[in-house]
């Protein structure tokens, strides 16, 4: 009797690695076939290629696209200026290699980013293109039906990735329809964003839902180097993307006297230096620019390196938490997110 117990004990603990690898399994599910399954997305102007938790890749530089500035006029003028805009930087940043952008629909430019696309003359299956649901959209059933409406804004019949903007309204809901769309071939890749800021929402959504997000995107920059959040996307095999990776071009970063040395030991920009850190850190970045001649400056960045004494001095940059721009805590204000007032 004992020894039938002691038996049935060691075959649960030898059956033990492969129940918990059935248990994951699911956490890591290919997109399904469907209309995203043409992409082909290869290394432009040597932007490397990270491979994201599913395979998939994504250009580790992209474009980002919102411009605060022209955010705030919501009259049909103000739109079209805030589009064309959005449209101008995008055709110039395909046109100098970028191969992924970065939009919202809380950005309001969704139409201008899409005809440039299509403008621009660059195949849409080579560009990684990623949008951001409002949480005014999120529910189940809700955000399956927004997210037809973001590709129809786009002129797009799929996107490479689909985040979730802020922790906030029914973000769980709104998982599960993301879930659908990315059974449906219609997205290749999930991502939560700000969900830093709200440890419950980041646990709720990696650790319970079925499919865990493939890309995090935080505020991240040399100021702010967000350790322990990249560690813990790490340990999930989630990878972060940085939102105002320029620190939204603050001037105490773009003339810090650390960085402006290195700068002119390599001949190239302080915004280089930032862009090469974040790559040599192995983080996605998607700088925002609307000037072209910025735009071309900023993907130039494959034709040096950063020494370990270089990267180890921007690293005694960070400041913490006490070194970001914006900081919110959604547990207490996520209300103020669940409209979007177009
Ligand atoms: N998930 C989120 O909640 C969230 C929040 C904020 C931002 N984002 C995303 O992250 C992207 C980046 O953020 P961001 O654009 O606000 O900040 P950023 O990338 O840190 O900085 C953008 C600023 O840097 C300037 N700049 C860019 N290249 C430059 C260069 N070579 N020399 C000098 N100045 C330069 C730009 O001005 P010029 O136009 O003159 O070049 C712009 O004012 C956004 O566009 C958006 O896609 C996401």
């Amino acid at each position: 009797m004992m020894k039938t117990r002691l038996t049935a004990f060691l075959a649960i603990l030898m059956l033990f690695p492969l129940l918990l690898s059935l248990a994951s399994a699911e956490s890591v599910v290919a997109a399904g076939e469907g209309p995203a399954s043409v992409s082909s997305i290869s290394s432009v102007e040597n932007v490397p290629l990270i491979t994201l938790n599913n395979g998939v890749q994504v250009p580790q530089l992209g474009l980002g696209t919102q411009i605060q500035s022209l955010e705030r006029d919501s009259s049909e003028a103000g739109r079209a200026l805030l589009n064309n805009t959005s449209h101008d930087a995008v055709v110039a940043a395909l046109q100098a290699g970028y191969r992924h952008l970065d939009t919202a629909h809380g950005y309001f430019n969704e139409p201008g980013v899409g005809q440039a696309i299509i403008d621009s003359g660059v195949p849409r299956e080579e560009i990684w293109v990623t949008s951001k649901l409002w949480p005014s959209e999120f529910g189940e059933g809700t955000t399956l039906a927004a997210i037809d409406a973001m590709l129809e804004r786009l002129q797009l019949d799929y996107l490479d990735c689909i985040y979730l903007h802020h922790p906030a309204g029914d973000y769980v809901g709104a998982w599960k329809d993301l879930e659908k769309a990315y059974r449906q071939g219609k997205v290749r890749a999930l991502g939560i964003s700000n969900f830093d800021n709200w440890p419950e929402a980041f646990s709720t959504i990696v650790d319970e839902m079925e499919i865990r997000p493939q890309i995090l995107q935080i505020e991240c920059h040399p100021f702010a180097q967000r350790l322990e959040t990249r560690e813990l996307a790490a340990k999930y095999g989630i990878q972060v993307e940085c939102w105002y990776p320029l620190g939204h071009a603050d001037d105490r970063l773009l003339n810090n006297e650390v960085l402006s040395a290195i700068a002119q030991a390599h001949g190239k920009s302080v915004v280089q230096i930032i862009l090469r850190w974040h790559m040599q850190e192995g983080l996605v970045a998607v700088p925002g620019s609307t000037n072209p001649s910025h735009i071309q400056e900023n993907i130039a960045i494959f034709d040096f390196e950063l020494s370990d004494d270089e990267m180890t001095q921007i690293r005694s940059m960070n400041r913490g938490e006490e070194g970001r721009y914006f900081n919110l805590d959604y547990q207490r204000m996520g209300g103020f997110f669940t409209t979007l007032n177009e």
